[in-house]
C-alpha cells in the first residue's frame, strides 16, 4: 500500500461496488449531517459517496503516500495518517458512521483484528453504525490452492511476446511470495489467515464465514443483527459463496455495563396504597 504502484490503482477510482451502494442507502438517512470516519481511505474512492452524506467527514489512513494521493484528490476535505489499531486521536463517541471498505480489515492477524473492532465500537456513537467488508471463508477462494497468473492468448506476435514476458514474471514473483508466505498461515475453526492470490500471494490475508464474523462483532460489544449483503449487492440472511461480504453492525444504544446494572437494579415494592 505504499508503492506508487498500488498508491496510483487505488486513486484512480470513485466507484462503490453493489453491496456498499445497498449498505450506504439504508444507513444514509441516518448519517445524513453526522460525522463519518473513513478508514482506510486509500486513493480516496469512497470520499465522494460519502461526502455527499454528510460533509462532515475525516478520511484515516496508516500509508501515508495514500493520504498524500487522497489531500491532493480532494483539497477541500479532511485526511489523517493514523492506524486502525490505534485511534487515539479520536475521542469517544466521536462519530455515527465509521467505515472500512474493500477488505482493509482483513490486511491484519486476529489479535489486531480484535483491536481494531474495539477502536471503531469506542469511537462510535451508541446507536452508529460500522460498515466493512471481509473475505469471506466459506468462498472457493478458501480452497488454498496455487493458481497461475491470467494469459490471454492472441495471434499478435508482439503482443504474445509482451504477454508472455509479463505472465513470466508474475509466475516467478507468485512462487517466491508462496514459498515466503504460505508457512505464516494461520487456519483456526472460527477464522483463518491466509495466503491468497491478492497481489501475486505477496500478502497474508484474513477470512471468516458470515456466522463467525456476527459472532465475533457481538463479542466485541456490537448488536447480534448485522445487515450482511453479498457482491450482487443482495441482502443475505446466510453466508453466500461470493469472496467478500459487507457488513453493516451497530453500536448499541446502553452499554454492557448499563444494561448489567439495569437488570440488577431490584424491581420496585409493591404499591400497597391502592
Ligand atoms: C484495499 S485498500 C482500500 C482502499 C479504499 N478504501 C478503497 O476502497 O478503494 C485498504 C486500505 O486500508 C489501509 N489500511 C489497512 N490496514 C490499516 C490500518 N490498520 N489502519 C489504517 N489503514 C489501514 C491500507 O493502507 C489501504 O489504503
Amino acid at each position: 500500500m505504499h508503492t506508487e504502484e498500488a498508491v496510483a490503482q487505488y486513486a484512480r477510482q470513485d466507484e462503490l461496488s453493489p453491496p456498499e451502494k445497498t449498505l450506504l442507502n439504508l444507513l444514509a438517512p441516518s448519517a445524513r449531517n453526522r460525522p463519518i470516519l473513513d478508514i482506510g481511505v486509500g486513493g480516496g474512492r469512497t470520499v465522494k459517496a460519502l461526502t455527499a452524506i454528510s460533509e462532515d467527514y475525516v478520511g484515516v489512513d496508516y500509508s501515508r503516500e495514500m493520504i498524500e494521493v487522497c489531500a491532493k484528490r480532494f483539497s477541500n476535505r479532511r485526511f489523517e495518517y493514523a492506524d486502525a489499531r490505534a485511534l487515539s486521536r479520536f475521542v469517544d463517541g466521536s462519530f455515527f458512521l465509521v467505515c472500512f471498505s474493500c477488505n482493509g480489515i482483513g490486511m491484519v492477524n486476529h489479535h489486531d483484528r480484535l483491536r481494531i473492532l474495539n477502536e471503531v465500537l469506542r469511537v462510535l456513537v451508541p446507536g452508529g453504525a460500522f460498515l466493512f467488508s471481509t473475505h469471506n471463508r466459506n468462498s472457493p477462494e478458501f480452497d488454498g490452492a496455487f493458481r497461475f497468473p491470467s494469459f490471454e492468448r492472441t495471434m499478435n506476435p508482439a503482443k504474445a511476446l509482451v504477454r508472455g514476458a509479463r505472465f513470466l514474471g508474475n509466475t516467478i514473483e507468485r512462487v517466491k511470495n508462496r514459498r515466503k508466505h504460505k508457512p505464516l498461515e494461520v487456519i483456526e475453526t472460527e477464522y483463518a489467515v491466509l495466503n491468497d492470490e491478492c497481489h501475486n500471494y505477496g500478502t497474508l490475508l484474513y477470512y471468516i464465514s458470515l456466522e463467525a464474523q456476527r459472532r465475533q462483532l457481538v463479542e466485541v460489544g456490537f448488536e447480534h443483527d448485522a445487515i450482511a449483503c453479498d457482491l450482487s449487492g443482495a441482502i443475505i440472511e446466510d453466508d453466500s459463496r461470493d469472496h467478500s461480504i459487507l457488513l453493516s453492525a451497530r453500536k448499541p444504544l446502553l452499554t454492557r455495563d448499563a444494561m448489567r446494572r439495569i437488570s440488577t437494579v431490584p424491581p420496585p415494592p409493591p404499591n400497597t396504597n391502592r
